[in-house]
C-alpha cells in the first residue's frame, strides 16, 4: 500500500495557499545515522518531508516558493551515480525527481550553496523548522549573510524566519481518506502481531521471543519496522513504562504487557495488550484487569466530535480513581484524591496522544490556550493503565508488581470513533478463551 503522487502534489499545493505572498518554504529530508563503525541504522525518512514527497532519499531538500513563475516546487538531492548506486542502491537523481516525484525542478544537492542565495533575494518571509538540522540552520544564516551583504548592489534578504510547523502539522493532524485506509491497515496488522505474540506466550517463553513473534508478523505484511521500539514486559517489568530490554523470561503466574505497533507505508499503529502468562488472570490481576478495561471502554465510548481533548484523560482518571478506592488501593474522597492526584502513583502518563505518520504524533493538543475539540479525522490512542509498583509498601502485597494497559487506535468519525486496533481481544474471556485454543 503505498500513497500516489497526486496525493503528495495536492498536499504540496494545500501547504502553499495557506504561506503567505513572497515566501517560501525549506525542508530538509533526513540524514543517514551512524550506529557503529561504518554501519548505519536503517534510513527512516523525516516524516514532514515524506509527507510533502513520498521520496525516500537522505541528503534532499525541499523548496516550496508559491508564486514562483519558473516552477513552485523545487528539490536538491544526489546525483546519479553508478557506481555508489551498485553500492548502495538506487536514487532518483535530479531528473527522477522531476520526472517521477513531480517537482518543476530539480538540482544537485551540491549546487544548494549556489542556488539558495539566488532563490532567497527578494522573498520576504523564509517558513523553516529551526533547530532541527544544525547544518542546514547554518547554511540559511550563511545565505542570509550572502544577500545582506549585496544590499548595495540591490539584493534584498528575508525579514521574516516562520517555523513552518504549526501550518504543516495542523495539516498532518486531520488524516485525509488514503492516509485513514492505511491506518486501518497498520491497525490490522498491528491487532494480528498481538494475537500472534498471545498464541505464542506459555511459561519460559522469553520476551524478546515475544517481540520475535511481533517482529515476523509485520515484516511478513510488508512493514520493514516497527513503529517504535516494541515493549515486553512480564511481572514487574510491566511498570517501567518504557521497558525494552526485553530479555527476561516470562513467568508462570504473572501478566505480559506488550506495546508494539507496526509502521505501514510511513503511519504508525500502537497497540498494547496485556494477560497472563499461563492463559489465566488471577483474582487480583483481573480486579485491575477489569478497571482499566473499564476505563479504556468508557474513554472510547465518549469520544466524538465536540469532546474536549482533555475531557477523554479526566475521564480515565475519574473512572481508575472510583476503582483504586473500590479496591482499597487507595483511601478517601474520590474527588479529593483527584484533586491532589494520588491517582498519579498508579497512573503516571496521559490517555492518550496523536497518532500518524510519527507514533506520538505532530498537532496541537491546545489552541488559544484551550484544550481542542476533536473533529472528524483526527486519529489519537486511548490507553489508560494502572502501575504497582513491586515496593509500593502502602497498598497490600496481593497487588505489588502488576502492570497493566490498554491501548487501541481510535479514528474520530462525524458521529462518534472508529476503533482501528479492534480485531485483537481484550475481554478478560476473549483473551482466555483465545490462549486456551493453543
Ligand atoms: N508506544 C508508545 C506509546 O504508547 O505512547
Ligand atoms: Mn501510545
Ligand atoms: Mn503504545
Amino acid at each position: 500500500m503505498k500513497l500516489s503522487q497526486a496525493v503528495f502534489a495536492e498536499r504540496r499545493q494545500r501547504l502553499m495557499q495557506k504561506m503567505t505572498a513572497n515566501s517560501l518554504a525549506i525542508i530538509p529530508a533526513a540524514q543517514m545515522q551512524s550506529r557503529n563503525s561504518d554501519v548505519e541504522y536503517p534510513f527512516r525518512q523525516d516524516s514532514d518531508f515524506y509527507y510533502l514527497t513520498g521520496f525516500n532519499e537522505p541528503d534532499a531538500v525541499l523548496l516550496l516558493l508559491p508564486e514562483r513563475d519558473a516552477g513552485n516546487t523545487v528539490m536538491f538531492c544526489r546525483n546519479r551515480d553508478p557506481l555508489m548506486e551498485i553500492w548502495n542502491g538506487y536514487r532518483a537523481g535530479p531528473e527522477g525527481v522531476e520526472a517521477e516525484y513531480g517537482m518543476a525542478e530539480g538540482h544537485p544537492v551540491e549546487q544548494i550553496d549556489e542556488l539558495l542565495p539566488q532563490l532567497l533575494d527578494g522573498v520576504e518571509r523564509i517558513y523553516y523548522a529551526i533547530g532541527q538540522d544544525e547544518q542546514l540552520d547554518q547554511q540559511i544564516r550563511h545565505w542570509l549573510n550572502l544577500i545582506r551583504g549585496q544590499a548595495r548592489q540591490g539584493a534584498v534578504a528575508p525579514s521574516e524566519l516562520v517555523m513552518l510547523d504549526h501550518l504543516l502539522h495542523e495539516m498532518r493532524l486531520f488524516k485525509q481518506p488514503e492516509e485513514q485506509d492505511l491506518m486501518r491497515r497498520a491497525g490490522e496488522i498491528s491487532a494480528q502481531g498481538h494475537i500472534r505474540a498471545m498464541q505464542y506466550c506459555r511459561p519460559g517463553v522469553y520476551e524478546y521471543q515475544l517481540e520475535a513473534e511481533i517482529l515476523h508478523y509485520f515484516m511478513q505484511q510488508g512493514c520493514r519496522q516497527p513503529a517504535y521500539s516494541s515493549i515486553v514486559g512480564g511481572g514487574a517489568n510491566a511498570c517501567v513504562l518504557h521497558y525494552i530490554e526485553n530479555s527476561e523470561p516470562l513467568m508462570e503466574g504473572d501478566l505480559v504487557l506488550i506495546d508494539a505497533g507496526c509502521e505501514l507505508d510511513y503511519y504508525a499503529g500502537d497497540i498494547t495488550r496485556t494477560f497472563p502468562v499461563s492463559g489465566r488472570f488471577s483474582p487480583e490481576q483481573k480486579a485491575l484487569y477489569e478497571l482499566v478495561l473499564q476505563a479504556q471502554l468508557h474513554c472510547i465510548e465518549m469520544i466524538r466530535p465536540g469532546v474536549l481533548w482533555n475531557a477523554v484523560h479526566e475521564a480515565s482518571v475519574q473512572v481508575l480513581t472510583e476503582g483504586l478506592v473500590a479496591l482499597g488501593l487507595l483511601q478517601g474522597e474520590v474527588a479529593e484524591l483527584i484533586e491532589q492526584g494520588a491517582y498519579r502513583d498508579f497512573y503516571m502518563h496521559r490517555a492518550g496522544h496523536w497518532l500518524g505518520m510519527d507514533v506520538h504524533d505532530v498537532g496541537d493538543y491546545k489552541v488559544d490556550d484551550e484544550w481542542r475539540p476533536l473533529e472528524p479525522g483526527m486519529v489519537m490512542t486511548v490507553e489508560p493503565g494502572l502501575y504497582v509498583a513491586a515496593d509500593n509498601q502502602a497498598v497490600e502485597p496481593r497487588w505489588r508488581g502488576i502492570g497493566i494497559r490498554i491501548e487501541d487506535d481510535v479514528l474520530i468519525t462525524p458521529e462518534g470513533c472508529e476503533v482501528l486496533t479492534a480485531a485483537v481481544p481484550k475481554h478478560v474471556a476473549d483473551i482466555e478463551a483465545l490462549m486456551a485454543a493453543q
